[in-house]
């Protein structure tokens, strides 16, 4: 089986990948990836020497560098996790996540329908989605199922369920098999550090302030990116066509309180005074827009594949904060405008 990652260079997308090159030997795993700042090789180093990966830089928007990879692959399944992904940079910047999320996905599919050409046995296009797509919802136990109606309130996110109506219109319209997840907020080893954990974890690490936005009242439902990666190999192989999964960790926290925990995580295992890393909190203008409250009901993947999150927060925590601290050179590298430069050259 040929399988296209798509952004397996990402966060989610490393785990994914290197999930797949190990699990299926049998398997040849295609990394397609732009490397824009959030794609990183460092990621994969551990894999990128097994026969049965490889890496192809380009973009997901690029009609003949995508139709070539289909012929000279002969892809059977896309997993598609290539997007723009973070909430803020949309705020600032919304075109390039029209460009990458929906034209992007668009051209996807469509290769994949001119390569497949209506025989469509053994083939899946098998989109990564967010939980973001729901919306939006008050303090309480209300939770997204996978009936929830699309209510996306950021261009991210209006982006991401544009997608993913894309996809499914491909279902209906070829009998193209599809399939979706839209998973809640994932956190562990290489997350770039743009997003609330591995941001503040560097920051606290360096005595730096943290940026709460508004009160930090916000709640967000985290799973560990290893049980994710986990549930995307399971519906890869289980899902039934057609169909959504919600993914998510029944593991709601405020983010003032997930913003404490950090701190005193860092304080313990440096050794430094319990409370001490609080000091550094500095509330600041809220983001626009701001959605208050992500929670997801997988209750639909539990029944139906038998997933469920095999992480603890407390455990995945933990480990996060040590991957942190022991890979700083990562931290550097990923960050540093001349590593980005190498790659850049490298796969030019
Ligand atoms: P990421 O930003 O870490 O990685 C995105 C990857 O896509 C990068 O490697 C980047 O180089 C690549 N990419 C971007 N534009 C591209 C283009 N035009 N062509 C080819 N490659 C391109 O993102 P992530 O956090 O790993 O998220 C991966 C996917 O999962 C996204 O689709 C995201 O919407 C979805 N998702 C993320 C989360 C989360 O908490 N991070 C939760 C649910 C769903
Ligand atoms: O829910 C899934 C989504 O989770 C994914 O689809 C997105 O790709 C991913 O980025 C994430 O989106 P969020 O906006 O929830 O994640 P972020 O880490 O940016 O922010 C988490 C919360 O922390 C949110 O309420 C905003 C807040 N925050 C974030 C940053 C970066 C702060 O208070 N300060 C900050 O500096």
């Amino acid at each position: 089986m040929n399988i296209l990652v798509t952004g397996g260079a990402g966060f989610i997308g490393s785990h994914v990948v290197r999930r797949l090159v190990t699990q299926y030997p049998d398997y040849t795993i295609i990394n397609l990836d732009k490397l824009t700042y959030a794609g990183n090789l460092e990621n994969l180093k551990d894999v990128d020497n097994n026969s049965n990966y490889h890496f192809e830089k380009g973009c997901i928007t690029d009609e003949k560098f995508v139709s070539d990879l289909f012929e000279k692959y002969k892809i059977d399944k896309v997993v598609h996790l290539a997007a723009e992904s973070h909430v803020d940079r949309s705020i600032t910047d919304p075109l390039i996540f029209v460009k990458t999320n929906l034209i992007g996905t668009a051209n996807l599919l469509n290769c994949a329908r001119q390569a497949w050409e209506g025989n469509y046995k053994d083939k899946l296009f098998y989109h990564i989605s967010t939980d973001e797509v729901y919306g939006s919802l008050e303090m309480g136990t209300e939770m997204f199922t996978e009936e929830t109606s699309y209510d996306p309130r950021s261009p991210y996110s209006a982006s991401k369920a544009g997608s993913d109506h894309l996809v499914r219109s491909f279902w209906h319209t070829y009998h193209m098999p599809t399939l979706i997840s839209n998973c809640s907020n994932n956190y562990g080893p290489n997350h770039f550090p743009e997003k609330l954990i591995p941001l503040f974890i560097n920051n606290i690490v360096n005595k730096k302030p943290l940026p709460v936005y508004g009160k930090g009242e916000n709640v967000r439902d985290w799973l560990h990116v290893k049980d994710h990666a986990r549930a995307i190999d399971i519906i890869l192989h289980k899902g039934v066509p057609g169909e959504t999964y919600n993914i998510g960790g029944h593991n709601e926290w405020t983010n003032i309180e997930l913003i404490k925990l950090m701190c005193d995580t860092v304080d313990q295992k440096l050794g430094r005074n319990i409370g001490e890393s609080q000091k550094l909190i500095t509330f600041v203008q809220d983001r626009a827009g701001h959605d208050l409250r992500y929670a997801i009901d997988a209750s639909k993947i539990e029944r139906e594949l038998g997933w469920i999150p095999e992480y603890t927060f407390e455990q995945g925590l933990a480990e996060t904060v040590d991957w942190y601290l022991e890979n700083k050179e990562w931290l550097e590298n990923v960050t540093s405008g001349e590593y980005q430069e190498y790659y850049q050259k490298m796969y030019k």
